[in-house]
């Protein structure tokens, strides 16, 4: 039976990596992607005899997540990739989860062979007939084409269900391998010591600490040079399954010292905690007296309020236990819809708390203003309430309702409102004191290569292209999930505290095409310079100045725009995406995502990474990053860069990986 299985899989493996044209509709074409069926985390990132290998989340039978086993592929340079078969396989109703892979040089585990070191696969065990992870080994003598799982599999089982994404490095002034691990729903990390990878020996944890939204997931631990200087900082990669800036899955960091034993956090660049900013004003809706005046239709919303802990936590600092609107009578299944009594907007701003379902027009809230839609909110995904705000100075003397909407009926098929307040000054939420390293929809699950050698020196990582909220969905086949571009990653300084930087790896140059660059040029000629390159792939360059606003415009046929918005002035880098090709098959995917900015001597630098269906914006030399999908028409993208003047431009036309 075994055999047959194993026999069944490498068929399958082998008919999973079969060629493809890669030139479907949304194709990535200077992204990894598997030729067919689903991908998600990187695993197992390893460099060893030129070779970098990138192991990943893989399901052999199918395009949505399932059977996860662990697929292969190499490159030479980062940039061009080969598939190898399927490298570890689900067995025995033990799937693989996320990992990584080391090179054992000191042959410290004793599996390597003719003087050879072994590369190990260190990964999470994850049980299908019960509620248990744990950590395992498997190892290869022939540069990752064959393993072997180890015979005394799991070296670390603490009887946990959520215990995964092992990362492993050897740390050398304790001449000891480290593991850094999630305990994933608990929010913590805990770091293990090893001399061999097979004994582990608990260190420390590390947590709750940043986010704390969703669970902790893939975390990865190492020094990064500090920019401009000698010096190096620690940081902790940690990845989260909720709750990041854009919504959804992301990716947070921390830095600090590791002494080989314990991780301390550098708290000056630990963001503080602000507490949320509740504007005085008149309150329009608390629901302290039922419904009162509002009109309730269908089931969702029950006859009255609810008050306390209904489905969850539903907690905010001065409002524990107050009655709320809460769509979750008769649970998520059911539908409905709250109408306020007409009023005039008479203030700035109207604020509410707000938490539940985040599906776009399907759980939110809605102002009203001759019956059309002008204003809308949604849900994170948590049931915890947080404050939202709408800025309507301009709709002052206008009669308006709100409506409060429930027409989801799967999870997250609920929403949760309180304390509806019209104000001159917005509300703010409490800031998550986190470091984020993207702050775009679709970075996750990063995680960086091990064994890159010394004369070489760099920290390289990438992500998951994609976001939890949607990825199984996504309108692609026959695969599904595309890879980041590989960045170098690097620490900056800023007023006392230290932040990620992020550029995309320098071999990605090597399919730059003939490009040109333009001095102090108009917006206008920009935009024909890109005209005149008639691709969909493009790396661009951009100098601007940072005492203006600029708006970048990308359009594709009958995809209708994106915009990038570059504003210094108000301290933020914007990407909006919900005007921008098919965006239908999840409420979740539409949206704006913002990324801090800030002005450098005066200007902003932008990167562009354009593939067919994403987009990199790496800002201030990666400081500030975005990532984001799309799903466009084929065709060559149009950008508009508008009137202003453009200190330095440079535009290539990138070639495709995949020939
Ligand atoms: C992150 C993750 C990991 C897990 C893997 C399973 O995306 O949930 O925590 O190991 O995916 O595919």
């Amino acid at each position: 039976m075994k055999y047959c299985l194993s026999l069944l899989f490498t068929v399958v493996s082998l008919l999973a990596q079969e060629s493809s044209s890669y030139n479907e509709l949304h194709r990535p074409q200077f992204h990894f992607t598997p030729a067919k069926n689903w991908m998600n985390d990187p695993n197992g990132m390893v460099y060893y005899e030129g070779e970098y290998h990138l192991f990943y989340q893989f399901n052999p039978f199918g395009n949505k997540w399932g059977h996860m086993s662990w697929g292969h592929a190499v490159s030479n340079d980062l940039v061009h990739w080969e598939h190898l078969p399927l490298a570890l396989e689900e067995e025995n109703n033990v799937m693989i989860f996320s990992g990584c892979a080391v090179i054992d040089w000191r042959n410290t585990s004793g599996f390597g062979n003719d003087g050879k070191p072994p590369m190990i696969a260190i990964y999470t065990g994850h049980h299908t007939d019960k509620k248990r992870q744990d950590q395992r080994l498997a190892y290869s003598t022939d540069k990752g084409r064959t393993w072997t799982k180890y015979a005394n599999n799991p070296v670390i089982d603490i009887e946990y269900a959520d215990f995964r994404d092992p990362k492993v490095f050897w740390h050398e002034p304790s001449s000891q391998w480290v593991m850094i691990v999630t305990l994933s729903s608990e929010k913590k990390l805990r770091l293990y010591g090893s001399p061999d990878l097979k004994d582990w020996t608990k260190l420390s944890d590390f947590g709750p600490h940043g986010s704390t939204k969703g669970v902790w997931e893939c975390p990865d631990l190492f020094p990064l040079p500090v920019e401009g200087t000698d010096a190096s900082k620690w940081v902790i990669i940690l990845n989260i399954g909720g709750g990041a800036p854009a919504g959804g899955s992301g990716c947070q960091y921390f830095v600090g010292d590791f002494d080989g034993k314990t991780f301390t956090l550098h708290e000056p660049s630990q963001p503080k905690h602000q507490p949320a900013f509740i504007p005085k004003g008149e309150v329009f809706a608390d629901f302290e007296n039922r419904f009162g005046a509002w009109k309730v239709e269908g089931e969702a919303f029950g006859t009255a309020p609810a008050t306390g802990a209904v489905n969850c936590q539903q907690t905010v600092a001065g409002f524990e236990g107050n009655a709320f609107a809460n769509s979750f009578h008769g649970g998520d299944k059911t539908i409905g819809k709250l109408t306020s009594p007409e009023f005039e907007i008479t203030r700035n701003a109207i604020s509410f708390l707000i938490g539940g379902g985040a599906h776009h027009t399907n759980t939110c809230i809605n102002l009203l203003v001759d019956g059309a839609v002008v204003r809308t909110a949604k849900g994170n995904e948590d049931e915890q309430l947080d404050w939202q705000s709408w800025a309507v100075p301009y709709l002052k003397g206008r009669k308006a309702h709100i409506e409060i909407l429930d027409r989801w009926t799967e999870g997250w098929g609920h929403i949760n409102v309180d304390q509806i307040i019209f104000s001159d000054k917005p509300a703010t939420p409490a800031m998550t004191p986190a470091l984020w390293a993207d702050y775009g929809r679709d970075f996750y699950a990063a995680v960086s290569w091990s064994d890159i050698p010394r004369t070489d020196g760099r920290r390289i990582w990438l992500g998951w292209m994609s976001n939890w909220q949607y990825a199984q969905e996504v309108p692609t086949s026959p695969w599904r999930s595309a890879m980041t571009v590989p960045r170098t990653l690097s620490l900056r300084q800023v007023d006392g505290a230290y932040r990620l930087l992020q550029k995309p790896a320098k071999e990605l140059t090597k399919i730059r095409g003939k490009g040109n660059a333009l001095e102090n040029s108009s917006g206008k000629a920009a935009s024909e310079l890109i005209g005149s390159l008639d691709t969909e792939l493009l790396d661009i360059e951009l100098t601007l100045d940072a005492t203006k606003v600029t708006e970048i415009y990308l359009s594709k046929p009958d995809s209708g725009t994106a915009m990038i918005k570059v504003d210094p002035v108000g301290g933020e880098l914007g990407f909006y995406r919900s005007q921008f090709g098919e965006t239908g098959f999840s409420s979740h995917f539409p949206g704006v995502h913002l990324a801090p900015l800030r002005a450098m001597d005066g200007k902003v630098t932008l990167r562009l990474l354009i593939d067919r269906s994403s987009i990199e914006i790496f800002a201030n030399e990666g400081e500030s990053v975005i990532t984001d999908l799309f799903f466009t028409k084929p065709g060559a993208m149009e950008i508009d860069f508008g009137d202003g003047t453009i200190d330095r431009f440079a535009a290539y036309p990138l070639e495709r990986i995949w020939k």
